[in-house]
């Protein structure tokens, strides 16, 4: 693929990204981390995977921006954990620190490129990168659905016995406990989720999709999950280096679809080369339109925390 992508932050999020980026045949990545030696570690262990997969792609690692020039597309893994003793709002205000800081650097750099947000907490952050980008609405964009609705998917396969390619299934919505798994708008075997499953397994399935990550954070003890947030990174990264228009569940910045206004929220886009290419509007039932509601409230406060931090 000849598109140069950087990833920033070369944590298990980013380092997996990178990997995944390497294997599918990228040609240059560029890795950056603050923390002096992790980039460059990592990113000369995946280059000398290269022989063994007979792969001749590129891969530099750096705390310094100048290897990251020219890039297409900038991925934002930086950021920090929660540590004990640390409230939200401290949290909130180090990682927008951070996003703001790799955002500029980065654009200095590439002032071309699309950037792909994925620290969290998500569509704050997305927010807070395209208010330092100045960039257009549909250059900045962020990951979560992909996510959370490969979480939804992967639950109802187990549960109905059933392939995951037989299963279209669509997480909109804030990235925390307020998504919105649809009922009506995902699909198993082409009939809806409401129409083929049970409401009280139904219910089950949406709580776990909703808990999905603090689920395999609970397991880990520490760090959070990295190899479906990687793969689902990787799947937009695709989507826009293959000018795919493949219509995925992206954060977005709405202006007035959904009835939400000035707010980055997950809703289904069409990718291409330019970004987000189209939002797509579907026809919510009232449930749906009401939970997106509380979702989008949920996302406000935090941005609004953020304003007055
Ligand atoms: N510039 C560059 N890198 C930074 C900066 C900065 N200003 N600040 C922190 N980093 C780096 C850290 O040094 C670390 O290597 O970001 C990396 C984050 O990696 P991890 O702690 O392993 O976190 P990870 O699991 O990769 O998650 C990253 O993605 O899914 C989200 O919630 C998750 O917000 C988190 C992000």
């Amino acid at each position: 693929m000849n598109k140069k992508i950087s990833v920033i932050g070369a944590g298990n999020v980013g380092a997996t990204t990178a990997q995944r980026l390497f294997d599918k045949n990228y040609s240059e990545i560029a890795l950056i981390d603050i923390a002096e030696g992790i980039a460059e570690g990592k990113a000369l262990d995946i280059l000398q995977s290269g022989p063994i997969l007979g792969l001749d792609n590129y891969i530099s690692g750096s705390s310094d921006y100048n290897i990251t020039k020219n890039s297409d597309i900038v991925v934002i893994t930086s950021g920090i954990a929660r540590k004990p003793g640390m409230s939200r709002d401290d949290l909130l205000k180090i990682n927008m620190n951070i996003v703001s800081e790799v955002t500029q650097k980065s654009l200095e750099k590439s002032p071309d490129a699309l950037i792909l947000v994925v620290t969290n907490p998500l569509d704050a952050m997305a927010m807070q990168a395209y208010k330092v980008s100045g960039k257009k609405p549909n250059e900045v964009f962020g990951m979560a659905g992909v996510l959370d609705s490969a979480r939804f998917t992967t639950f109802i396969s187990q549960s109905e016995n059933t392939s995951v390619n037989s299963i279209s299934s669509n997480v909109l919505g804030g990235h925390g406990d307020t998504m919105v798994p649809l009922l009506n708008n995902s699909y198993i075997g082409g009939k809806s989720l409401s129409e083929s499953i049970n409401k009280e397994t139904l219910d089950q399935l949406v709580e776990r999709t909703k808990n999905g990550g603090a689920e395999i954070v609970n397991y880990l003890k520490t760090g959070s999950a990295f190899y479906a947030p990687s793969a689902s990174i990787v799947k937009m990264v695709d989507a826009i280096s293959t000018n795919s228009k493949i219509i995925l569940p992206t954060t977005a910045y709405l202006q007035g679809e959904y009835g939400i206004k000035n707010l980055y929220f997950g809703v289904p886009a069409k990718l291409g080369s330019n970004g987000i290419e189209e939002i797509i509007e579907y026809d919510l039932s009232e449930y749906e339109r009401e939970e997106l509601k509380k979702s989008a409230e949920a996302v406000n406060e935090t941005v609004k925390v953020m304003k007055n931090l």
